[in-house]
């Protein structure tokens, strides 16, 4: 199948900034960008050819970062610290993410889908087109393969490509209260095996109230050792130099980060590892403690920016959203910002087939009714009303 989008301003998101092409034309077949420039060189249309009317696209957006899969609902919990219980004092009262687990248990792997498919909808009506989704919420090794098999069927029931996740080591399961090595041990003698072929990556939470540095580093070391590619949950409440450690194992990205300092900024930066912000957990949190964004920039590690869906912590499914709030809260720019969800978001997954456009790669697009790429920063959330081409099929075109 051929279609050409023509008469479109294009923020190709290649090489440094937005890669702008003016009078842009893309044309795909079988769901692979054959051509992205200027209309001069653009070969002639044989398949179907839609007109842009001058309207932005930019590549698909990738949410590399959320949980999307969980069952049941944290207001109240909410409610309580709002009252003033810290999440801390939440968790360590069997609330939090144990609260999420015993909810998760529960649900079966169709009810999971079910509940899921509303939140990766509103995600993808706003243009996201890859999203990873992580498990952690099971916390045993039947149901975590119970997260991450729903997790993976919602691939099938969408056409988006889901990236899936182990998050096996998110928090110490009750059972296992004052055992946290022998959890450790389950989680890289069996579920790790066991979760292989369903997880592209494997991640915990390193954190006072999740896992020491010493627990995780044996928790990526299983991941490594068995192939997979890990990421980390380092440095969101406390500074024990997680990011620095997943660097060490070579991770595709540490995520949070408001606690990392300039050494942790050098050894990602040596590593290749992409900084994974997340401001709406910081939004939700209140917390006050900002990501070291300038030794980012200084260093020149990635930044890319994720919704963290999660009921404890960002309970959102809007990426745009994200993006002013990374604006307004971290002061990235917009254009920033933008990369965040696109070329960097890519690397944080490992994904090499996407977050630009341009020949070869997957065409996964989205058209936009905006006056510049800065507006899709601009709003506070609200209805984008775009045109989303996933694998070069129009799943949805605005009127
Ligand atoms: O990314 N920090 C740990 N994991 C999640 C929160 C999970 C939860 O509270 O349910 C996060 O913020
Ligand atoms: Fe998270």
């Amino acid at each position: 199948m051929e279609r050409t989008w023509t008469n479109a301003r294009l923020a190709t998101m290649a090489g440094n900034g937005l890669g702008v092409i003016e009078d842009g034309v893309v044309a795909a077949r079988d769901g692979v960008i054959t051509y992205a420039g200027p209309r001069a060189g653009a070969p002639v249309a044989t398949g179907e050819s839609v007109d842009c009317g001058g309207r932005w696209i930019t590549p698909g957006l990738i949410d590399c970062h959320t949980h999307l899969v969980h069952a049941g609902d944290r207001s109240g919990e909410w409610a309580m610290r709002l009252a003033g219980a810290s999440y801390e004092e939440i968790a360590r009262a069997g609330g939090g993410i144990v609260s999420t687990m015993r909810a998760t248990r529960a649900t079966s792997e169709a009810d999971l889908v079910a509940i899921a498919l509303p939140r990766l909808d509103a995600l993808l009506a706003e243009g996201v087109t890859t999203i990873e989704i992580k498990s952690g919420y099971g916390l045993t090794v039947a149901d975590e393969l119970k997260m991450l098999r729903a997790a993976r069927s919602l691939d099938d029931q969408r056409r988006v490509r889901v990236a899936t996740t182990l998050l096996g080591a998110h928090a110490l399961p009750p059972e296992y209260a004052g055992r946290p090595d022998d959890y450790v041990a389950l989680v890289t003698e069996e579920m790790i095996p066991a979760a292989n072929g369903l997880a592209d990556a494997v991640d915990a939470f390193c954190e006072g109230i999740g896992f020491s540095p010493e627990q995780t580093g044996r928790v990526l070391a299983a991941a490594r050792q068995a192939g997979l590619s890990v990421k980390l949950h380092a440095e969101q409440l406390s500074a024990l130099h997680g990011a620095s450690l997943a660097a060490s194992f070579g991770a595709l990205s540490a995520d949070h980060l408001e606690y990392a300092d300039e050494a942790d900024a050098k050894a990602m930066a040596a590593a290749g590892t992409v900084a994974v912000l997340l401001p709406g957990a910081f939004y939700f949190m209140r917390e006050t403690k900002l990501p070291p964004v300038d030794l980012f920039r200084a260093h020149h590690v990635p930044i890319a920016i994720a919704t963290d869906c999660n009921p404890g912590t960002s309970p959102t499914t809007s990426l745009p959203l994200m993006l002013n709030m990374a604006c307004i809260l971290f002061r990235l720019s917009p254009e920033e910002a933008l990369a965040g969800v696109t070329v960097h978001a890519a690397r944080a997954l490992g994904l090499t087939d996407r977050g630009i456009i341009a020949t070869g790669l997957r065409a996964d697009l989205v058209c936009w009714k905006i006056a510049e790429p800065a507006e899709l920063a601009y709003r506070i959330g609200g209805d984008m009303n775009c045109g989303v081409v996933r694998g070069g099929r129009v799943a949805q075109w605005p009127s």
